[in-house]
């Protein structure tokens, strides 16, 4: 479905105008090398809902530490799938047992597919069933599917109990787990029902993702990517010069990523947390993403490869517009290829991805709104008028750059 190339680009394309409507500053960074110790924190800064983000090597056994620290209730339902269960569990049942926690299981099949309201409905079963009141609290364990539901469970239970987001994957552990979007599918879309909810504490675990399939990894790497592109150009040579560390899982290295990413995000969403308006940035490759998983069925494509290419799209458009050099085109292209992530979309007809575009819930009032990457490290979000000139351009470029290599 795409084709894995090497090389760099050497290629221009014309500018065609735009009108800007939102620009992100730039992250101020010193992102120089690995962190020494095996626990970081950092903290959300929402005023009373501000919360502890704690991310660490081997750091499962100290989220009771951490529940105490939080002031969090006794009685909790661990909310999680088998395939979580069976490999951290036990782990986290026990550490809750050893510390005098009253913990119940609750476990969700798993996938995608049952990010519905009938397995949102299970849970309240499994909370009612054993007598949870508003005293009571939710520990979501598992990955973004298991916290956007644990997540709107606890929004909506008794209008609302306490809950912990214990992310298992990358792409949990960087993004879906802070900001407090919850949301399960409709049938219609994707996640469109939902709250915003914001946890009481975050437990990242990054040795968790030692168990996660290499392509599942690669995925998660696409939103890490993501922050280096939009925020902190630091940030994004430091990946490529610690990929093979990165790959390998080393703890350190991992910490490092994650918790560069976690702070991109915290901070983004301490400016805007209900995405009025600089939020958005976050969604960079997302608009071209959604239309690559909307047009291969959601099963093709992981989330995080989808996005890599709308990010591949976003770039050769910010080139168009003179946002970004050839350099970083290729720079970008080149991040995401050693990550092991496709770079070319599929063979899909313009106006197919431009009415899948059309549809997404994201465009507002008919009109489609781009993040584009300004160099690398800073973004700027755009109303494009003219999206099919624009995106046949982009769609040339990369066949162009395909070719080249
Ligand atoms: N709330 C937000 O802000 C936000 C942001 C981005 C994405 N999301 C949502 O996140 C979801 C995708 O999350 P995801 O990519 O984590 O998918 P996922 O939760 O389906 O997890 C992927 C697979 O990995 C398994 N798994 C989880 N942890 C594992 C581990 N440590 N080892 C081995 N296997 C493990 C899961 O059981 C599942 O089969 C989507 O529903 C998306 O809408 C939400
Ligand atoms: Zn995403």
């Amino acid at each position: 479905m795409f084709f894995v190339v090497k090389k760099r680009a050497k290629h221009a394309c014309p500018q065609i105008s735009c009108k800007a409507s939102v620009k992100s500053g730039n992250a101020t960074s010193n992102f120089v090398g690995f962190v020494a110790m095996k626990l970081k924190r950092m903290i959300v800064g929402l005023g009373e809902r501000s919360y502890p983000i704690w991310i660490g090597g081997g750091i499962l056994s100290r989220l009771p530490e951490a529940l105490q620290e939080a002031n969090f209730p006794n009685k909790v339902a661990i909310v999680t799938n088998p395939v979580v269960q069976s490999l951290y569990g036990e782990a986290v049942a026990e550490s809750l047992a050893a510390a005098g926690y009253e913990h119940h299981f609750i476990v969700l099949p798993d996938g995608e597919e049952h990010k519905t309201w009938a397995t949102l409905q299970t849970i309240f079963d499994g909370l009612i069933a054993r007598g949870f009141d508003r005293h009571c609290g939710l520990i979501a364990v598992g990955g973004g599917v298991t916290g956007d539901m644990g997540g709107f469970a606890a929004a909506t239970f008794l209008r609302g109990i306490p809950y912990v987001q214990v992310p298992t994957t990358l792409l949990a552990q960087v993004d879906s787990s802070i900001g407090g979007k919850t949301a399960i599918n409709h049938t219609q879309g994707k996640n469109l029902i939902g709250a915003f909810y914001q946890p009481r504490h975050v437990h990242i675990d990054v040795e968790t993702l030692n168990s996660l399939d290499s392509r599942e990894f690669a995925a998660g790497m696409a939103e890490v990517i993501k922050y280096g592109i939009i925020r902190d150009k630091d940030f994004f040579d430091w990946l490529l010069k610690h990929r093979k560390a990165l790959q390998e899982r080393q703890t350190e290295a991992l910490i490092s990523a994650v918790k560069k990413a976690c702070q991109i995000k915290a901070n983004i969403v301490e400016i805007d947390e209900k995405e009025d308006a600089l939020r958005a940035i976050l969604n960079l490759g997302h608009t071209f993403g959604h239309a690559i998983e909307n047009l291969s069925g959601y099963s093709t494509f992981r989330h995080g490869e989808a996005v890599a290419v709308g990010m591949m799209v976003a770039a050769h458009i910010s080139h168009h517009l003179e946002l970004c050099s050839t350099d970083d085109v290729a720079a970008i292209r080149n991040l995401l290829q050693a990550f092991d992530l496709p770079v070319t979309p599929p063979q899909y007809p313009l106006d197919a991805y431009l009415d899948a575009m059309k549809r997404d819930k994201k465009v507002q009032k008919g009109t489609l709104r781009l993040v584009l990457n300004k160099g690398i490290g800073d973004c700027l979000v755009q109303e494009i008028t003219d999206p099919a000139i624009l995106f046949a351009e982009a769609l040339k470029g990369i066949q162009h750059q395909d070719q080249v290599d």
